[in-house]
């Protein structure tokens, strides 16, 4: 069997050629040449990249990430990149330690990581991780569009637990080829430990080959945001209240270690990431996490025409606090993007049966409306939702006590827009809050789909503020931004289309 060839396998694989893994025949893998040095250790996670802590567009300022995970050894990795075919620049590499592993199998692994920086805005880069020496992986990614520039992402959440539907959905998302991937959280279970990462999340969205029972080679050339989720926080302290017990799971939060998204929300937010444990593993995850922990809860980015509003919507977080609340608004009302997202794990407006009462997101519509947000997304529903724009007033007594209580209800006044129907009607009224969870966990709410009598509640007034619900398949939504026209499509895990609809802004 004749090897691929560089040029095949950069087409087939997406751009990105791990010499140690170049496929010489079926079932076969070349390897590495022997290398002068010491052995390198091996790769827990191959490289893959991050969109790093920028916030704001900002040409010749822009930054990514590199990062990879490794059995703890000594080892002298370099990453190299540049914007022209050539490897002329050389960015620093830092690695900490975390424990990863099962049960009571804990090692120590090192976690590494390089930030290119001072990079143009709209422009491919190639980089190169080298060890002891050895060139391990070459591949390349596009920094961020500026204003003015079309752009496509995709966006799923609710993935990553090891099912055949995981992997369908990132080979379809890696198939629309598009430039960033917004996660809507619950991106890996059971409990978003350092484990499940490696063994559900990587090896699934950075397979070295794009099939739909494999996975896609997207994070080695595509940027992947995603936002906390009640899943990245299992545990339960004294009270039952969520928290991160690295007493049980030494692993942790692997949200703050393995993804580095930026850096701009509350440094310390009022209600953080409750975490508890033995204060030496404590410190070591600490000292991994560094200043994303626990700042990286909430932040928010630019891409293209587009603002991205980033938020923690975990029932230990409060979204009647007041900061939360004044920081929210200062940056809705900062940015000058065309369109404007929320992305929050919990959706404020969700007509399933399996989470409907999880609505103290819902407090925050009024601010959403105030300052022109087109679109929350949301998970934790595992299914497709496509709502009518809305606009709504919450009511009743004491915000805060509805929200610190069992009941996360939140009554309130709906204003639907029935006359936006995307198609020929494409200026909405409102917020559209769109339910993007059927990324590949198993899917909530069966025979709901084509069954609109089910997609009313008598707390909601009966308001028919959903149009399509689809719980039959899983599948990720697909947005298009092309100056004020916005498409957004839902494609399913066969890659069928199935929904579509179109937004303008007049
Ligand atoms: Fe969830």
């Amino acid at each position: 069997m004749t090897p691929f060839s560089r040029r095949d396998f950069l087409r087939s694989a997406g751009g990105v050629t791990f010499l140690a893994l170049l496929p010489q025949g079926p079932g076969a893998f070349a390897a590495p040449e022997p290398a002068a040095g010491p052995r390198l250790p091996l790769f827990t996670v191959l490289p893959y990249i991050q969109p790093g802590s920028q916030s704001r567009l900002a040409p010749g300022a822009d930054s990514m990430v590199v990062a990879w995970q490794t059995q703890e050894a000594p080892a002298e990795f370099h990453v190299e990149f540049g914007d022209a075919g050539a490897f002329e620049r050389r960015a620093t590499v830092v690695s900490a330690v975390r424990f990863s592993g099962r049960g009571g199998d804990v090692e120590r692994r090192l976690n590494w990581h390089a930030e290119l920086t001072g990079l143009e805005l709209g422009r491919r880069y190639v980089y190169r991780v080298s060890g002891n020496g050895q060139v391990l992986a070459e591949g390349f990614f596009t920094t961020r569009q500026p204003r003015g520039q079309r752009v496509r992402f995709v966006a799923f959440g609710d993935n990553s637990y090891g099912d055949p539907s995981d992997r369908a959905i990132a080979f379809h998302a890696h198939a629309q080829h598009p430039d960033f991937v917004m996660n809507c959280g619950d991106n890996v279970y059971d409990s978003g430990l350092d484990n499940e990462y490696q063994r559900f999340f990587f090896p699934v969205y950075n397979s070295d080959v794009a099939h739909h029972r494999v996975g896609a080679p997207l994070l080695r050339s595509v940027p992947f945001y995603t936002v906390i989720a009640n899943h990245d926080v299992q545990d339960k302290d004294a009270n039952n209240h969520e928290t991160a017990d690295f007493g049980k799971n030494p692993d942790a939060l692997a949200f703050y270690t393995a993804m580095h998204l930026p850096l701009n929300g509350p440094e310390v937010p009022t209600y953080p990431t409750p975490i508890q444990g033995p204060p030496d593993r404590i410190d070591v995850f600490r000292a991994a996490a560094a200043s994303r922990f626990p700042r990286m809860a909430n932040y928010s980015f630019d891409y293209g025409d587009a603002h991205f509003l980033c938020l923690d919507s975990n029932l230990y977080t409060d979204p009647n606090d007041p900061t939360l609340r004044r920081w929210i608004e200062a940056d809705l009302s900062s940015t000058d993007a065309v369109w404007k997202f929320v992305v929050c794990h919990h959706p404020p407006f969700n007509v399933g049966g399996e989470h409907f009462q999880v609505q103290h997101m819902r407090v925050l519509a009024p601010i959403f409306e105030a300052h022109g947000v087109d679109i929350v997304l949301s998970g934790h529903e595992h299914n497709y939702q496509r709502p009518r724009p809305l606009r709504f007033m919450p009511s009743g007594p004491g915000l805060s006590a509805l929200v610190a209580g069992r009941d996360r209800k939140v009554p309130g006044r709906f204003t639907v827009d029935r006359h936006f129907d995307g198609v020929t009607h494409t200026l909405p009224d409102g917020v559209l809050y769109v339910v993007s969870g059927a990324g590949g966990k198993h899917l909530y709410d069966p025979g709901y789909t084509d069954a609109p009598s089910r997609w009313t509640h008598a707390e909601d007034s009966h308001e028919d503020y959903v149009v399509r619900m689809v719980t039959d398949r899983h599948s990720l939504t697909v947005f298009d931004l092309d100056g004020d026209r916005l498409t957004m499509r839902q494609v399913d895990e066969d890659g069928v289309e199935f929904d579509r609809l179109v937004i303008t802004k007049a």
